[in-house]
């Protein structure tokens, strides 16, 4: 199963060296736990690049301080038969105190895109997410980075980032996998029962109510939040955080385009754990096809 043999490497000096040849470097920041929708990810790379870099750090400057830090979920064995079957050649595996050694003083904070939605729900994520995926870059050196849609803002944040401080390096967004539920692939369905991952699909529909509101011709973004509220009332465990319709700077807009940047997000919280997702407002979406089907 293992097409590649992925190196494992915690230092930042091993990496260094271990890059210094020719060749075009791809690099996939994850925080671990990976499945399908990290293994797609890794796929691009392969597919586009000469050297594949995967990093797994759960960094800790991201999560607030109520959230998931000590319980998210770790397991090196399963990463490392993922990354080798999607073929990365190296893992980077750093510790805390290599990332954010004593002394450490430094942090990225983004205006604009950062500030809404994600970052009003969670003061200082991004300041965490920005700084370490700064850093990984830093580290690797990659002429392209590869990050999943299903963190839409995060995407943005990135992207923001990047053009704003001339980091010369391409940000590719790879499409979300969904189990065939639709629910959205994520290291955190694993806090889920396999019923509660099936009601958690709920949200793919309800996203998907808007699209095809839109699709009917609708451009009041109120009408479209309708269509998908609808939806999302008829499951009791939902606690709603936002429903949103923006456009490609994540503002909210009265009414619609037809613009491929158009884009609805959700995030809510059902049975104790907070879920995000989104979908383009005017494409189709991809889905697992049954036997791929992953439990996280
Ligand atoms: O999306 C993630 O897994 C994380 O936010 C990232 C980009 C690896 C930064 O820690």
């Amino acid at each position: 199963m293992n097409r590649t043999a992925t190196r494992v490497l915690s230092s930042i000096e091993e990496v260094r060296e271990a890059l210094a040849g020719p060749g075009r470097v791809g690099l996939v920041p994850t925080m671990g736990y990976l499945h399908e929708g990290h293994a797609a990810l890794i796929r691009r790379a392969r597919a586009e690049c000469d050297t594949v870099v995967l990093s797994v750090f759960v960094n800790p400057r991201q999560f607030g301080v109520n959230e998931d830090l000590s319980r998210y979920p770790r397991d090196l064995n399963r990463d490392l038969a993922v990354a080798g079957a999607a073929g990365a050649d190296l893992l980077f595996y750093p510790d805390v105190a290599t990332m954010y050694p004593v002394g450490y003083a430094t942090t990225v904070a983004v205006g604009g895109v950062s500030e809404p939605l994600e970052g009003r729900s969670r003061p200082g994520h991004f300041d965490g997410v920005a700084t370490v995926v700064l850093k990984l870059l830093n580290i690797v050196q990659p002429e392209r980075a590869y990050f999943g849609e299903k963190d839409w803002q995060q995407l943005a944040v990135v992207r923001r980032m990047v053009r704003d401080l001339n980091v010369p390096v391409q940000i590719v967004g790879v499409p979300t996998v969904r189990e065939p539920s639709g629910l959205a692939l994520s290291s955190r369905n694993s806090y889920l029962t396999p019923e509660q991952q099936v009601r958690a699909a709920i949200l793919s529909r309800a996203l998907q109510a808007v699209q095809a509101a839109a699709a009917a011709g609708e451009r009041d973004t109120a009408h479209l939040r309708q269509a998908g509220l609808a939806v999302l009332a008829r499951e009791p465990e939902i606690e709603l955080d936002y429903l949103v319709i923006v456009d490609g700077d994540l503002r909210e807009r009265a009414h619609v385009e037809n613009d491929p940047m158009t884009r609805v997000l959700v995030a809510a919280r059902m049975f104790g754990v907070r879920l995000i997702d989104n979908m383009p407002l005017y494409s189709e979406t991809r889905r697992l096809p049954e036997r791929e089907s992953r439990n996280t």
